[in-house]
């Protein structure tokens, strides 16, 4: 039988597609328990801390909320009100953190900090987003996937866009585990790194799923069950990259011409938020540089039917709660 209790939730590469697929059961268990509006605090008298050296509006809640109901005392730090990473070096942080709470959420930019702190603080670490990896995302997003089409193992996943970004490396990472059919739609400059492709392609191959690199969208979107995209410009990068991302990414925006290529039951998913809500973060300019009024997702697929992205934030809370009931008890 599955236990991980005591182990730290870094990236999806550490965990075994059963015990994946045990987080996404549990995941299940919890929602049904919530909205029956049955109590589960079954971790009361512990804490936890959340460290945020970037912002979030999900994250932070979805491990507020998870933690609450779980009975949990909740601190949140973010980056401008500790001494991490500034007076005091993120190893003698986690040393002290490890003999105050019981479990750490971390976001923050470079994988090796979050891996640091796990090593270093003798308690479950969580990642809540990195540079390289978003693994609690992709827990949300199959769950979101599973609930829509009964199953995962076969169905075509494509995501268009930064395809080496958090998101994407993670989605390759999570399709290979379980089993579906990964395409990274993008021009040839934004795709995965190719270490990572050639190990995903590996672990792929034992669950009879598979792996595509592609720069024609009609390849991407043809049979696809869900479309994925996410922002152009990830949080770290600079803005002055929004140039050259919008000419690189353009012609990859998720629009109805796109959507009708795919399966007719296909989903769309984003991890969010997604750029037609951050106006104000570079300046309504942008769009008319470029004569364009949306980004990397047209508001007639956004505001759809086939849209699932608001089930998509909300199980961020249900998979999350899973995540910290299954490694700290
Ligand atoms: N999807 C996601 O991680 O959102 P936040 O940045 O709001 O946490
Ligand atoms: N790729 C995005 C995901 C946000 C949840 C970022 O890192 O900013």
């Amino acid at each position: 039988s599955i236990n991980i209790k005591g182990r730290s939730f870094l990236k999806l590469l550490d965990f075994s597609s059963a015990e994946i697929q045990y987080l996404l059961n549990l995941s299940k268990h919890f929602k049904s328990l919530k909205m029956a509006g049955i109590p589960h605090r079954s971790l009361e008298g512990k804490n936890i801390v959340l460290l945020f050296e970037k912002t979030s509006t999900r994250t932070r809640c979805a491990f507020e909320v998870a933690g609450y109901d779980l009975g949990m005392g909740v601190t949140y730090l973010d980056p401008g009100s500790s001494q991490m990473g500034k007076k005091e070096s993120i190893e003698d942080t986690a040393r002290v953190l490890g003999r105050f709470y019981d479990g750490i959420e971390y976001r923050g930019f470079d994988q090796s900090l979050v891996e640091e702190l796990a090593a270093k603080s003798g308690v479950p670490v969580w990642n809540g987003l990195t540079d390289k990896f978003h693994p609690t995302q992709m827990l949300a997003d199959m769950l979101t996937v599973e609930e829509n089409f009964g199953h995962l193992k076969g169905l075509k996943l494509t995501f268009f866009g930064d395809a080496r970004n958090n998101v994407a490396n993670s989605l390759m990472v999570v399709c290979a585990k379980l089993g579906l059919h990964f395409t990274a739609c993008g021009p040839a400059s934004l795709m995965p790194e190719e270490q990572l492709v050639k190990e995903c392609r590996a672990i792929a191959a034992e669950n009879e799923g598979s792996i595509t690199l592609t720069e024609d969208i009609e390849k991407g979107a043809k049979e696809a069950d869900v479309l994925y995209t996410d922002i152009w410009v990830s949080m770290g990068e600079p803005d002055s990259v929004w140039d050259e991302r919008i000419r690189l990414l353009k012609a990859y925006q998720v629009n109805e011409s796109m959507m009708k290529m795919a399966n007719p039951h296909a989903i769309f998913l984003h991890c969010l938020p997604s750029f037609h809500d951050r106006l104000t973060l570079i300046g309504e300019d942008i769009y008319q540089k470029f004569g364009l009024s949306e980004m990397e997702v047209a508001d007639e697929v956004f505001e759809s039917r086939q849209s699932k992205v608001f089930d998509q934030a909300e199980n961020r809370m249900h998979t999350i709660k899973a995540v910290m009931f299954a490694t700290l008890s």
